[in-house]
């Protein structure tokens, strides 16, 4: 049975970091048509009406319907450790993050964990992530069956630490790091809406033989991604350039390594030399920006402009718990803010764009989520554009849809998701 979803609609025809606002395309009493899983027509509102006067009609009202969020960095094993104060990104991991992974070898804790994280997801409307598990194969199981359970499309890897700058306990080797993968990528790796990623966590907690063998692992499976991180802290930087001598830069341990490509998802990027620029242009791998966490760990100001500019691929992520927050409105924010401090205000279009359409991009899924078009999977949400009395205020002056929606995206939460279809089923809230 087919499905009319009515309410002001925000879809995308371009791309506005590239053709400006106007590659948005709104509908202020618009319709969404879903079926199967899938979305069918976008348009007026009368107009779906008419033409499908046999379909289920969800009144949405004064609502906007939008494509669900998609998050291209996460952790969900730091669930219950996001907000913890006061340490920058080594001492971070070693004090907050390594010992909560830890406990992920206990598969009924994983499985608890996955579970609160999905809650969180869908609440604050995200509908796809690509997530880092933890070196504990059972990590994985414990979020691919959750996803799955939920009908998400989503990502994920065995994270994988071999080098003793990770603590023991919380260490594989490159044999089993491959093993485990390879393991994992044969039993999810396009199961239902799953994906398998390639998961070295970063250069300093792999040897180089372990960056090899799943250098080896991603060549072997080049429709599978490979996620890690780059240049997120200078200490950080300093610290790759004494482990790896020999290599001419941060990307460099990976690029000799196998581990530079088009589906490479580099999270961070923030202090990048021009050669590292280049190559990662050159061969089309995605950056992912990750503002809440880069304010919080205190790691840097992300060149947005420049690299946009440059014809990067960019998406959006929380990196939770390094991220401070759960929201993707919260992240595009911060994403603003960042971007402030460079002297590049980032338009509402742009910014719903690379929560939505630019992540999917950034995850060469673009054509399946990420916009609400016909063909796409319906992963959609309902957002509340008053949704506390200060933005109801606000957003009561706005003379356009940018105006109506900047509030929310400045100072909107899990409040304003209303209702989230995840594959045209609703998940929450009736609207
Ligand atoms: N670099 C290596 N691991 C991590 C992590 O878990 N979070 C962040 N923010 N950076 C990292
Ligand atoms: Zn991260």
């Amino acid at each position: 049975m087919a499905e009319l979803i009515l309410g002001q609609v925000l879809r995308f025809e371009g791309n506005p970091m590239e053709d400006g606002p106007s590659a948005a395309r709104h509908f202020p009493r618009g319709a969404v048509l879903v079926e199967g899983g899938h979305i069918r027509a976008v348009g007026e509102a009368e107009d779906l009406r008419r033409a499908h006067p046999a379909a289920e009609v969800t009144d949405c009202g004064s609502r906007l319907l939008s494509a669900g969020f998609v998050d291209a960095h996460a952790h969900y094993p730091q669930t219950a450790m996001i907000a913890s104060w006061g340490k920058r990104l080594i001492d971070w991991l070693n004090s907050y993050t390594f010992p909560e992974e830890m406990r992920f070898a206990d598969p009924a804790y994983a499985a608890g964990i996955a579970e609160r994280y999905f809650d969180l997801l869908l609440a604050h409307g995200t509908t796809s992530v690509c997530s880092y598990c933890t070196i504990h194969p059972e990590s994985v199981e414990a979020f691919f069956a959750e996803a799955r359970t939920r009908g998400l499309r989503a990502w994920a890897g065995k994270t994988c630490m071999d080098r003793d700058t990770a603590p023991q306990g919380l260490r594989d080797t490159a044999q089993s790091a491959y093993d485990d993968s390879r393991r994992l990528l044969e039993r999810w790796h396009g199961v239902d809406r799953l994906s398998y990623v390639i998961t070295p966590r970063f250069a300093p907690t792999s040897t180089p033989e372990q960056l090899s063998a799943l250098g080896a692992l991603w060549a072997e499976n080049p429709s599978c991604l490979m996620q890690t991180h780059l240049s997120e802290q200078t200490d950080e930087i300093a610290w790759v350039k004494s482990l790896y001598p020999e290599a001419r830069d941060y990307l460099d341990t990976y690029e000799t390594h196998g581990l530079l490509g088009p589906g490479g998802l580099f999270g961070h990027a923030i202090h990048l030399e021009p050669r590292e620029r280049d190559r990662l242009r050159e061969v089309d791998a995605s950056l992912i920006h990750c503002p809440t966490s880069n304010t919080f760990i205190g790691s840097g100001l992300f060149d947005m402009d420049g690299l946009a500019r440059a014809g990067q691929r960019i998406g959006l992520a929380t990196d939770t718990g390094g991220g401070s927050s759960f929201s993707m409105l919260r992240t595009m924010a911060a994403a603003y803010e960042v971007a402030q401090l460079r002297h590049r205000a980032l338009h509402p279009a742009e910014l719903w764009w690379l929560a939505t359409q630019g992540s999917a991009r950034a995850l060469r899924a673009d054509d399946r989520i990420g916009n609400l078009a016909p063909g796409m999977e319906a992963d959609i949400v309902a957002i509340d554009l008053s949704s506390t009395p200060a933005i109801a205020q606000r957003a009561a002056q706005a003379e356009d849809i940018w105006e109506a929606l900047f509030p929310t995206i400045m100072m909107g939460d899990d409040r304003a998701i209303a209702t989230v279809w995840i594959g045209g089923r609703r998940v929450a809230r009736p609207a």
